[in-house]
């Protein structure tokens, strides 16, 4: 069964978390891409959040309610979201940012009652290993990648907050002690190591078989 397959079928697993009524953050990816026409085939009333333009435009092309997330009139707390990881380790630690897109996804996830991850089986991982994307500053980027170290920028463009795409590659063991360096480092708007205890549950599809791990 193709690693596709997999993520098609992990993504409609989770569509079928969701309920009439809820407001929906929706991530970025390939995976999530296969979310969308699943959550859309349901006809639930819902409202969406999206994490980048991509998926916003997807989603609406699908006919699902897409609100901004700006602001002080935004809904200040999601009801579910859900979205892919580049790496999920044993204890429920992710990658994530594979696609740039990580600092809104973490703000998404942050604000949901129930943050949802949706894999292929070759996203778990023994550990984490590096890149760690990461989003900068674009004032005193220069200063900000000394601080950083082992640091290389991504030849993509810039978010759509304007933040600066890199890579940190240095190796690392310990990924709360790394997350906590990035987040201390001053210009880093944010990295691509999510929590294990920022996620509820992570739904992997092996060949047709589906595992949802609940990790709360
Ligand atoms: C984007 C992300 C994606 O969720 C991650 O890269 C997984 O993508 P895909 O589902 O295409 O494998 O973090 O910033």
């Amino acid at each position: 069964m193709s690693l596709d397959t997999e993520k098609r079928l992990a993504a409609e697993a989770a569509a079928r978390f969701v309920e009439d009524g809820m407001l929906v953050g929706l991530g970025t990816g390939s995976t999530v891409a296969y979310l969308l026409p699943a959550l859309a085939a349901r006809a639930l009333d819902l409202r969406c959040i999206a994490t980048s333009p991509d998926t916003e435009q997807a989603a609406r092309e699908l006919g699902l309610k897409v609100e901004s997330f700006h602001g002080t009139d935004a809904a200040p707390r999601l009801d579910i979201a859900i979205d892919g990881a580049d790496q999920v380790s044993p204890s429920g630690w992710l990658m994530k940012g594979g696609g740039a897109a990580h600092t809104r996804e973490k703000v998404v996830a942050a604000a949901a009652d129930r943050f949802v991850v949706i894999v292929s089986s070759d996203k778990l991982v023994e550990r984490l290993t590096p890149p760690v994307p990461l989003e900068l500053l674009a004032y005193g980027l220069a200063a900000t990648l000394r601080h950083i170290g082992d640091v290389m920028l991504r030849d993509v463009p810039r978010s759509p907050d304007g933040g600066v795409i890199a890579d940190y590659r240095g190796d690392f063991d310990d990924p709360g002690e790394l997350a906590a360096r990035l987040s201390a480092t001053v210009g880093v708007v944010e990295h691509g190591l999510f929590p294990a205890a920022m996620v509820s549950d992570v739904v992997v599809a092996r060949g047709e078989q589906i595992e949802i791990r609940n990790l709360r």
